[in-house]
């Protein structure tokens, strides 16, 4: 079998076309979205996200907002930057790049952003939410996944999936959105015994473990669909996923590629709970 790869790129495309759509409607009607980002250091990679997330705005017709500190900027600076943001009514997204500095509390930080504006999904209160099967911002890059399952058609419902990996930014989110679609969920991490004996019987792979080429095609179940994502550099230097493409491709019968597949569907959900944001403010002002 060779794998069908799902072309994130333009799943991405496709999305913010319409939400940009969405915003020039918003801003027609006096309501400009708007995404303010706070970048802390000068992590290379959470550099070039930033600037994404910055330009993946600016693509869309929303007003943003890039607030940067050097890596021993005292937290309190931070705080009344989140503070002043939260205040402020035209700002509908504030966004704190992780992972931050020692001198950080990152779940201080994220709790200090108000709930109506986080619109990375990571408050306490939104996860909360999440957990009890509510409306919230869902965190973006699980909320990708789902969306690029939904467009291939990838029924959920009693499937058996394995999620690889516990982090609150995609394992744990994810495994509940399978899990509220009707999936039946297992969650693995590093203190899984055997790791393979669980993925071999999956229908769906979810890797998010932060390991180049980590899941290989014999610890995946023939037909299975494989989601990849994982952003690490192999030994020659070349961008790869948690997935080993090569192998993988011959297995799956769906395969998210890196780069290409869930990364740019990330930033697309980010922009989608912006102009949500925007879409609330509005509405609430029409009351
Ligand atoms: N660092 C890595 N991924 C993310 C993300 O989705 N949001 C934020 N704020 N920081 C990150």
């Amino acid at each position: 079998m060779t794998a069908r790869i799902i072309d994130g790129k333009a799943l991405a495309e496709k999305v913010r076309e319409e939400i940009a759509q969405r915003a020039a409607e918003l801003t027609a009607q006096g309501v400009q979205p708007c995404l303010a980002v706070i970048l802390v250091g000068e992590d290379p990679a959470s550099a070039v996200y930033v600037r994404n997330k910055v330009a993946g705005c600016e693509k869309a017709g929303f007003r943003s907002l890039k607030f940067t500190y050097p890596v021993d900027v005292a937290p309190e600076v931070v705080f009344a930057k989140i503070a002043e943001l939260n205040a402020d009514a035209t700002v509908h997204g504030i966004l704190v790049q992780l992972p931050l500095p020692k001198q950080f509390d990152a779940d201080k930080v994220l709790e200090a952003i108000s709930p109506e504006k986080d619109v990375d999904g990571f408050h306490a209160e939104n996860f909360g939410l999440l957990l009890q099967g509510r409306k919230s911002f869902y965190p973006c890059t699980p909320w990708g996944v789902m969306k690029m399952l939904d467009s291939e058609g990838v029924q959920l419902k009693r499937m058996e999936a394995v999620v690889i990996g516990r982090s609150n930014i995609v394992g744990k989110p994810m495994a509940v959105m399978l899990l509220s679609r009707g999936a039946t969920v297992t969650v693995c991490h590093s203190q899984t015994k055997d790791l393979a004996f669980h993925t071999k019987r999956a229908d769906l792979v979810v890797a998010a473990v932060g390991r180049a080429k980590f899941l290989t095609g014999d610890m995946i179940k023939p037909g299975a669909v494989v989601v990849d994502v994982g952003i690490n550099r192999d030994a020659d230097g070349k961008l790869c996923g948690d997935v080993d493409f090569d192998t993988a491709r011959d297995v799956a019968s769906l395969l998210t590629p890196v780069p290409g597949g869930v990364g740019p569907m990330t930033i697309t959900m980010l922009l989608a709970n912006t102009v949500e944001s925007a879409q609330r403010v509005l509405e609430a002002k029409q009351q």
